[in-house]
C-alpha cells in the first residue's frame, strides 16, 4: 500500500466549517493520519484555532481575534458563514464555536493521530504563543505526534530553542535554492510546500520530510501519490484522498 499520509486541512474544510470540532471529528471518522490547524492568541492569552487574524470571514462577528477574550469570542458562530453542496446538517454548523487548542487536543489525543499546528504569527507576533502551545501539547503528552509549522520562520525557530526536540517545518509558497542546506542549518524536520512547487518540479529533495498543501484535485493527488518522497498530502477532502491512496 502507498505510505503517503493524508492530513485533513483545517479539519475537513471541504465538507464542514474549517477549524471546528465538527470538522475535526469528521476528519477522525474519515480515518485521517493527521490533521492540520491554525492557531492565534486571544486578548486574555488563550490559544484558539482559527485561520485568519480576524473573525470576519469565518464567523458572524467582526474584529481581530487578539481584541477579544475567549468568552467574548464564544458568542460568535464559527459555522454560520459556511456553505457546501454536501448533505450535512446545516443547523449543526451554526452551533459551532471557535475551539481552543486544548479542546482539539482533548478530542484527538485518544486517537493518537498526528497533528500539524500552524502558528499564524506573520502579522502579529503574539507574545508567548510558542510557550503556550508547547505547554498545551505537553499537558496531553502529545509532543511526539506534533509538527509545528509557520510561514514566519522566527516563530518556529523560537519554539525549537525552547523545546529542542520539537519537530519544526517551514511553510513555503516560493521555491528555495538548495533547500537541504536550509533544512540542515536551521534544524528543520522538513518543509511544507505549496502543491505547485512539487507538481511543477520546482523543488525536490529526498533527505528531509516533505508535506504538501493543499491538494483537492483528484488528478493532482494521484500525481503526488506517484512521487515517492512525499510524506503527507494535506487536503480539504480527506475522505476522498484516503480512498484514492488506499486503492493503490
Ligand atoms: O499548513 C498548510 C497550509 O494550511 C498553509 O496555508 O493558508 O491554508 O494556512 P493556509
Ligand atoms: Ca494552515
Amino acid at each position: 500500500m502507498n505510505k503517503t499520509k493524508i492530513f485533513g486541512h483545517r479539519g475537513s474544510m471541504g465538507s464542514l466549517p474549517e477549524n471546528t470540532l465538527l470538522g475535526f471529528r469528521h476528519a477522525l471518522e474519515c480515518g485521517v493520519d493527521g490533521i492540520e490547524l491554525d492557531v492565534q492568541l486571544t486578548k486574555d492569552g488563550e490559544v484558539v484555532v482559527i485561520h485568519d487574524e480576524t473573525i470576519d470571514r469565518t464567523t458572524d462577528g467582526t474584529g481581530y481575534v487578539k481584541d477579544f477574550t475567549l468568552n467574548e469570542l464564544r458568542q460568535f458562530s464559527a459555522g454560520v458563514t459556511f456553505s457546501t453542496f454536501e448533505l450535512f446538517d446545516e443547523a449543526e454548523w451554526k452551533l459551532e464555536r471557535i475551539p481552543t487548542l486544548e479542546e482539539v487536543l482533548h478530542l484527538i489525543s485518544p486517537f493518537q493521530i498526528e497533528l500539524n499546528i500552524e502558528l499564524k504569527t506573520t502579522l502579529f507576533p503574539y507574545e508567548g504563543i510558542e510557550e503556550k502551545v508547547l505547554n498545551l501539547v505537553n499537558q496531553f503528552n502529545y509532543a511526539d505526534k506534533v509538527i509545528y509549522s509557520s510561514f514566519h520562520l522566527p516563530s518556529i525557530l523560537k519554539l525549537k530553542k525552547i523545546a529542542p526536540i520539537a519537530k519544526i517545518a517551514w511553510l513555503l509558497e516560493e521555491e528555495l535554492i538548495r533547500p537541504s542546506e536550509y533544512v540542515q542549518s536551521l534544524e528543520l524536520e522538513g518543509l511544507h510546500l505549496h502543491k505547485d512547487l512539487l507538481l511543477k518540479d520546482r523543488i525536490s529533495a529526498d533527505d528531509f520530510s516533505i508535506r504538501v498543501w493543499t491538494v483537492n484535485d483528484e488528478k493532482e493527488i494521484e500525481q503526488l501519490l506517484n512521487k515517492n518522497n512525499i510524506d503527507v498530502i494535506m487536503t480539504d477532502f480527506p475522505k476522498e484522498a484516503i480512498s484514492l491512496r488506499n486503492i493503490r
